[in-house]
């Protein structure tokens, strides 16, 4: 099933509806994100002519790219563009694809996560991932949590691992809203607390990168505004790459974005540069809606 054929309408052409005064208020949220963020930051995540073929067809055409740590950068673009494949790259749930091929060079901290004396396992605690449907595992919500850092050694105790849970509920803002339920199922929780509990089990085995898929497409909008919120606090403690297909989102929640088109990085830049002065003229159509 195609991308696009799991979204709504409404969402598909999103963009599309910003008249003047929603781009007034883009413009603003961006400049306010802006301004919440630190004026410079090193490099977390650093591509170099990444490109990734599935089978004989190529999606993703020799991507340079810098994260930023302890950032929010948005991958936005039209769907189909190639944000998901570039965001995989990260940590190599392309591997997970069979016909995926990977070639470029793509660095954590300056080394290579495709060398092969890399752990796989242990590069995505590093660089955890939130999906654009929630998917706690079939157990209760104390589990999904608890699941990561007791296969990767983490806690010993039965204490620490409580110590852990606890921890990451509450830097996942779910912990007062489900201290009194631990052993019920994840799944018994609401969308956008079943999100939070999957931030909470990525953030459970300490990453550094936290990548998130389109993570607020299948909640509500009020549910949306929390993980968003929860977003910007996370930033003091994790680099966060996020797709998004809107505008506003991106606007809201990130300091550094990055536009796809086609299998190719348009441009990436502050995120108030790239809504007020965008270099490319492809950047400036997307972000009005002219094409998505
Ligand atoms: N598992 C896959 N097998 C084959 N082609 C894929 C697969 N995943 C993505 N693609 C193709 O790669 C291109 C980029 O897709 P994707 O990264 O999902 O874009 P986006 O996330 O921007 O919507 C599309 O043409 C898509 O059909
Ligand atoms: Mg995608």
């Amino acid at each position: 099933m195609s991308e696009d054929s799991m979204r709504s309408p409404a969402q598909r052409i999103e963009p599309a509806r910003l008249d003047h005064e929603d781009r007034e208020e883009l413009v603003a949220e961006a400049r306010a994100a802006a301004q919440r963020a630190p004026d410079e930051a090193r490099v977390k995540v650093k591509t170099r002519e990444v490109a990734v073929f599935y089978g004989a067809k190529q999606a993703l055409f020799d991507v340079d790219l810098d994260i930023r740590e302890r950032m929010v950068t948005a991958l936005i673009g039209p769907s189909g563009c190639g944000k998901s494949t570039y965001l995989r790259c990260l940590n190599r749930m392309n591997d997970t694809i069979d016909i995926a091929r990977v070639t470029g060079r793509i660095e954590l901290d300056g080394e290579d996560i495709y060398e092969s004396g890399i752990d796989v396992v242990e590069l995505r605690a590093r660089v955890g991932m939130v999906f654009q449907k929630p998917n706690p595992f079939p157990k209760s919500i104390f589990e999904n949590v608890a699941y990561g850092p007791r296969i990767h050694g983490l806690a010993a105790t039965k204490a620490e691992i409580q110590d852990i849970v606890e921890k990451s509920l509450k830097r996942a803002g779910l912990f007062e809203e489900v201290k009194d339920r631990l052993n019920e199922p994840g799944t018994s929780l609401s969308g956008g607390q079943q999100q939070r509990l999957c931030i909470a089990r990525a953030i459970a085995v300490g990453p550094e990168v936290i990548l998130m898929d389109e993570p607020c497409s299948a909640l509500d909008p009020i549910a949306t505004a929390r993980v968003e919120e929860l977003i910007d606090e996370l930033r003091q403690n994790y680099t966060i790459v996020i797709v998004t297909h809107s505008m506003q989102q991106a606007a809201r929640v990130s300091q550094r974005t990055a536009m796809f088109h086609l299998g190719n990085l348009v441009e990436e830049g502050p995120t108030d540069r790239m809504f007020t002065n965008p270099r490319e003229r492809k950047t400036q159509d997307y972000i009005t809606g002219r094409f998505g």
